[in-house]
């Protein structure tokens, strides 16, 4: 896909700023993205505080909403004029049908869910929509210079999306506080349990990077060895009844409902 492609950021926040750093590393040109944000004056590209301030000649190919879906309701229809152009929104919980609703019947959306790791390029991202080809390919080329991205037929799945990799990386923090918790209260200094908890996580993703889960499940019983400690660990976390799958289904489910029940 050529580079050229002109887009339009609106909201440069936490996840916009991330994709416009992720845009410009991966060859989209300056001259060719232009951001809306009420607080994006020292940007890269030219940004303006509103949509009535870009230049009449600007005809983005896409126009990315990265704002709160609290705000949707009244920003999307400042945008309806831009015939023609790809809209994909990041934002979690609003559904195509309603943003159609804002934007107008024939408009072409793609609704995606990035993840916070895309603030260093190693996002996963999920997009669906009804959509040509080109368009389908334009909106993963501009999730992918953040990291990886799926396509998914089922709108509906999203929710599942949402709570498995949208929220996925508080799940893997948590963890990491509780371990640093365990580590600490049998008396580790906290430099120290920080430093342990950190390379064991960093150096467990590195060694399972390529592999699939099924060697994934090897590499555990590899760690186990009969009558060891792992296995007395494991005795607890893989417990039948209140063990960690237990626990991560129910936490993952919740956030799914939740995901459902936002959903406008
Ligand atoms: N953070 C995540 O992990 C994550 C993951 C997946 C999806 N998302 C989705 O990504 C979207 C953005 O999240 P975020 O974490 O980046 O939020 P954020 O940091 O609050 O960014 C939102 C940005 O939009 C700006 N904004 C507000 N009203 C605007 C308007 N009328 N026109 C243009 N810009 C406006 C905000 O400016 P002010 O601060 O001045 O209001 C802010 O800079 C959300 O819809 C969220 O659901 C986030």
């Amino acid at each position: 896909m050529s580079k050229t492609t002109k887009i339009l950021l609106v909201g440069c926040g936490k996840m916009g700023s991330a994709m416009l750093k992720g845009w410009l590393e991966a060859g989209y040109k300056k001259e060719h993205i232009r951001v809306v944000d009420e607080a994006a004056s020292r940007l890269p590209v030219k940004s303006y505080d509103k949509p009535s301030a870009i230049e009449r000649t600007f005809k983005p190919d896409v126009v990315v909403f990265a704002i709160k879906p609290q705000v949707a309701a009244e920003v999307l229809p400042l945008y309806a004029g831009y015939k023609g152009a790809l809209f994909l929104s990041i934002m979690a919980g609003k559904t195509i049908a309603t943003m159609k609703r804002k934007l107008g019947n024939n408009a072409a959306v793609v609704r995606a869910m990035p993840n916070l790791p895309a603030m260093v390029g190693e996002g996963i991202s999920v997009a669906t929509g009804k959509v040509s080809t080109a368009q389908r390919a334009t909106a993963l080329a501009l999730l992918r210079s953040v990291g990886q991205a799926e396509w998914v037929a089922k709108e509906e799945l999203m929710d599942a999306v949402t709570a498995v990799s949208g929220s996925g990386p508080a799940y893997v923090f948590h963890w990491v506080e509780a371990m640093h918790k365990a580590a600490t209260d049998m008396g580790l200094p906290t430099n120290v349990a920080e430093a342990l908890v950190k390379q064991t996580l960093k150096g467990s993703v590195a060694l399972m990077a390529d592999s699939n889960i099924k060697e994934i499940q090897q590499l555990r019983k590899d760690v186990t060895s009969k009558g060891g400690t792992t296995e007395a660990a494991l005795e607890v976390l893989m417990n039948t009844k209140s063990g960690l799958l237990q626990l991560l289904s129910r936490a993952i489910r919740a956030a799914k409902k939740r995901s459902k029940s936002l959903s406008s």
